[in-house]
């Protein structure tokens, strides 16, 4: 399959990109492998005619946003986010009449539908750049995640209106588990994505304590933490796929997930059977309306811009 997944891809001039939650088999025989923002950029810049985006539906729709004239595959389209799914377009336009003057901040987490309504899309990366880029005096609606609102809001230092959406994944990861680990082990760095539900638990506990092995990451910037940090000892507060790749960037550290079950469902229905299947026949394509598109476009290029 592996062979003839190489195939296919030279003969159709295509690539194929995963996002750090996808299987190990799916993000081996992947040519970049990154982060939401990550994964944006390299939308942004190939020369590929095709690319296979082994992750889930909004990430697949913001890369034909952003290349139009390329060929988006997505291998199978019921790969969704339950984030995404926890505001609706007709919730926000709701929101948006009840404070006329606001910004609209939405997490990349979000249908094309949502973002063409924002005036600013971010990733995980770059949400608190973006949010200290507006200015003081204006009002943010910020959308979906309350964690990682909530995160951006005691960070930058500044009231926000935050949805009250979360991922079910990262809504389970509790402060308790990770207070365990660290008592367990008390020489070891802590990788916290800002949409996990200890965030502010945790944020409070390492400024009381002064702790400076804490840190709040993106999934990529959590990677180049764990294989740059001198400890051995890593403490891992996200979905497990991300482990992979930091064990064959560091094979030789201790990678502890803070909850062993920590899956995205919707990441792992990607497999390498699927990507195959989604070269030969070119097939399942993501493509988002041009009039949606369009309007789209400008909060995804801020986000990028800010990147
Ligand atoms: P990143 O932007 O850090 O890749 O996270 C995306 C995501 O879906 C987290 O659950
Ligand atoms: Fe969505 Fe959560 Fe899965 Fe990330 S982990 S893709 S936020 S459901």
């Amino acid at each position: 399959m592996i062979n003839k997944i190489h195939e296919l891809k030279k003969a159709k001039n295509a690539i194929i990109v995963a996002h750090n939650y996808q299987i190990p088999e799916v993000q081996d025989i992947a040519d970049f492998v990154g982060d939401s923002l990550g994964l944006s950029k390299k939308a942004a810049e190939t020369k590929a005619e095709i690319m296979v985006f082994c992750g889930v539906h909004f990430m697949a729709e913001t890369a034909s946003i952003l290349c139009p004239e390329k060929k988006i595959l997505l291998p199978d389209l019921d790969a969704g986010c339950s984030l995404a799914e926890s505001i609706n377009i007709n919730q926000l336009k709701e929101w948006k009449k009840k404070n006329p003057n606001a910004v609209v901040v939405s997490y990349v987490n979000t249908s094309a539908e949502i973002k063409a309504e924002s005036d600013y899309c971010c990733t995980s990366s770059n949400a608190l750049k973006i949010v200290e880029s507006i200015d003081k005096n204006k009002e943010i609606l910020f959308l979906p995640d309350m964690f990682l609102g909530a995160y951006v809001q005691k960070k930058a230092n500044r009231k926000i209106n935050i949805w009250p959406g979360e991922c079910h994944v990262h809504a389970a990861m509790t402060y308790e588990e990770i207070k365990n680990l660290r008592e367990e082990f008390p020489d070891s760095e802590v990788l916290i994505h800002p949409e996990c539900a200890c965030g502010s638990q945790a944020m409070y506990y390492s400024e009381k304590n002064k702790d400076k092995d804490i840190h709040f990451l993106s999934t990529e910037a959590m990677i180049t933490k764990a294989t740059s940090s001198a400890n051995k000892n890593i403490i891992v507060a996200t979905e497990t796929g991300i482990i992979h790749k930091m064990k064959k960037l560091a094979p030789h550290k201790n990678f502890i997930p803070i909850n062993k079950g920590a899956t995205c469902k919707y990441m792992k229905m990607i497999t390498v059977e699927k990507v195959l299947h989604a070269l030969e026949k070119e097939a399942p394509e993501v493509r988002v309306p041009p009039e949606i598109a369009a309007k789209a476009k400008s909060a995804i290029h801020k986000m990028i811009s800010i990147g």
